[in-house]
């Protein structure tokens, strides 16, 4: 796969380079809040994870989210797909920005919006959904400009920070991103 181009944005394949500033990313508590991320990673922890990519089909591993800047591209974060069911043809997606510069500047649709694109176009699915915690309205709205339809609320399903909070379901179907693109 080669690297996948955007307005602003390129996702490209994970390099061991990018792990120190991942390793500053899963250790910020703000970063973090949104993610099933709850205790403090080693850069051990984070090589490890690093160095288990290669084993992983090839689909499912991460990619690096960059910004350009000037001349010059900058890591923002990471996302990508992961359980693919071939059968079903259906996947899911997530995402980190990790630098918090970098947050409400429209890069979160945008990377989603490619990784929609890449999903349905280069990997054949027909269903891409995700889950979110609901008090992570940035996401949310992040994910509803991308095109993503809540579907459904899973109650109470996640504790984090001394208190229950509901996990929403979203997803696109292949149906819904057609029509979408063949609108604008
Ligand atoms: C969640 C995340 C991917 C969103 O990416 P982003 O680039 O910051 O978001 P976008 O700029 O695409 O969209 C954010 C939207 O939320 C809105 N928003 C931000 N804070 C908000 C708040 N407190 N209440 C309501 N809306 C809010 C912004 O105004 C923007 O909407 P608009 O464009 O209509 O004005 C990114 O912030 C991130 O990675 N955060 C940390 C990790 C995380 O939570 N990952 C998601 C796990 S499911």
């Amino acid at each position: 796969m080669s690297i996948i181009y955007g307005k602003r944005i390129r996702l490209r394949a994970v390099e061991r380079e990018d792990v120190q500033k991942f390793h500053a990313w899963v250790n910020d508590p703000e970063v973090t809040r949104g993610l099933m991320l709850y205790l403090p990673m080693s850069m051990r922890d984070e090589t490890d994870w690093f160095d288990g990519l290669a084993k992983r089909d090839p689909n499912q591993r991460p990619l690096a989210i960059e910004v350009h800047k000037g001349k010059a591209w900058k890591l923002i974060g990471n996302c990508g797909v992961f359980d693919i069911e071939m059968t079903n043809r259906s996947a899911e997606l997530g995402i980190m920005i990790g630098d918090k510069a970098e947050w409400n500047k429209g890069y979160g649709s945008e990377a989603m919006t490619l990784l929609l694109r890449h999903g349905f176009e280069t990997l054949n699915l027909n269903r891409i959904a995700l889950r979110v915690y609901s008090e992570n309205v940035r996401a949310v709205r992040s994910y509803e400009k991308a095109g993503f339809i809540l579907e459904g609320r899973l109650r109470q399903a996640v504790y984090k920070h001394g208190t229950y909070d509901d996990v929403l379901l979203m997803s696109v179907l292949r149906s819904e991103w057609d029509s979408r693109n063949k609108e604008k």
